[in-house]
């Protein structure tokens, strides 16, 4: 198929409910895309975090090839070894939690809003977000998505969700009443612009919900799984949530949300209360375990931190050189590029030039390179941004 022919295809048949570049992508390795013209891009924001350590990771198309001859899903009627491994491995990098599996960021964020309102009392209906944050498109993440553009055509919303402006903590004391039942904020905001919460910030949410019997959740999705080189962001701000959400990255390219709880507060999500028919699928639970295993077995942690390091270095070496650069900020291989006006051209200009990256809020420049990135590919990304910064 041609790429036009693939394009027609979409015209026809599929809801245009996403702005899509004119590219066919057909194969996807590494750090590499592929599209139906024989061009390879470098990319620096694989699958839109999902493909965290890089595209068709040989470690996960093995064990999917493996899970996919023995079972391929079964329902929550039965037990099922990969998704009782996964917790297992889940629990362990983080505060020791009990796992709840579904298939997307969305629907985690669902089930941490459902349980904190089935594990605290009846008159706690109200939730806590931060502006700027991003939580999801389903009524209630939309609603707890505290930014007014994600609104639009869908009022009224859900009832209950109070909007703080992140980062400040006067405004969440003054927020926070006996009838809120959680605070949900994300530890690094990613579509809002690469917003890094400081430890105050969460710790003094950690300390409210505390006194106020609330339930402190953390949404992950985008943050969760070794991208800020640790396994999740939570654990740069020495504070311990109550419930963290993910996504995204935890199963390699394979469609797979979970939320994991501590002990005392899982116990309240009892049969009859919440469900997903796909959550738990053996398929994506075992992408999900090979996922952690390449992880440590390839040393990709460390590797997030000597690469955020590496590119921030350059990064801030560009903002010397060009006036557009207004600083860069982020964690590990999660970083922003705050420029002084809208980025988008600077995006497509790059990915003409075999570069992809991803600006997000109008003006943030979004790196978001695979853990298993070398410098030497940080370095042509960082050539190609350069020129076209230069207008070359
Ligand atoms: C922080 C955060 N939470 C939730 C979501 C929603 O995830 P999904 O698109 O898998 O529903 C996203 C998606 O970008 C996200 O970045």
């Amino acid at each position: 198929m041609t790429t036009q022919e693939t394009i027609e295809l979409f015209d026809k048949y599929v809801i245009a409910n996403y702005s899509r570049l004119p590219r066919v992508i057909v194969k996807g390795q590494g750090c590499y895309l592929y599209d139906a013209d024989s061009n390879k891009i470098l990319d620096m924001f694989p699958g839109w975090a999902v493909s965290a350590i890089g595209h068709c990771h040989p470690k996960v198309v093995d064990a999917l090839r493996k899970q996919a001859g023995e079972l391929l899903h079964i329902d929550n009627t039965f037990y099922s070894e990969p998704q009782g491994e996964l917790a297992k491995l889940l629990s362990e990098r983080a505060f020791g939690g009990k796992c709840f599996f579904c298939n997307s960021g969305a629907e985690a964020n669902e089930a941490a809003l459902k349980l904190a309102r089935l594990h605290t009392s009846q008159e706690k209906y109200k939730f806590i977000t931060a502006e700027g944050s991003f939580h999801g498109r389903t009524f209630a993440t939309v609603t707890a998505t505290a930014q007014p553009k994600y609104h639009e055509g869908f009022l009224p919303l859900l009832p209950g969700f109070v909007y703080v402006p992140f980062n400040d903590i006067a405004a969440l004391e003054s927020a926070f009443s006996d009838e809120v039942a959680a605070v949900m904020v994300e530890p690094i905001q990613g579509e809002g612009g690469i917003n890094v919460a400081t430890a105050e910030y969460l710790q003094a949410i950690r300390r409210l919900c505390d006194e106020k019997g609330a339930v402190m959740i953390l949404d992950e999705v985008q943050t969760g799984m070794g991208r800020t080189g640790k396994w999740f962001g939570y654990q740069h701000f020495d504070v311990v949530p109550d419930i963290i959400t993910m996504a995204k990255a935890l199963g390699g390219g394979v469609a797979i949300g979970a939320m994991m709880a501590t002990e005392e507060v899982a116990a309240s999500l009892v049969p009859g209360k919440h469900a997903s028919t796909f959550g738990g699928n053996c398929l994506a639970c075992a992408a999900g375990v090979a996922v952690i295993e390449a992880i440590e077995e390839d040393n990709l942690l460390k590797n997030a931190v000597e690469l955020g390091r590496y590119i921030k270095d350059k990064l801030e070496q560009l903002k010397l050189k060009h006036s557009i650069i207004d600083s860069v900020r982020g964690i590990g291989l999660m970083i922003g590029v705050q420029l002084t006006s809208p980025g988008k051209e600077i995006v497509d200009k790059c990915l003409e030039k075999g570069l992809r990256i991803n600006c997000t809020n109008d003006t943030v420049l979004r790196f978001m390179p695979p853990m298993i990135a070398t410098k030497s590919q940080i370095d042509q990304a960082i050539d190609i941004l350069d020129s076209v910064l230069s207008g070359s």
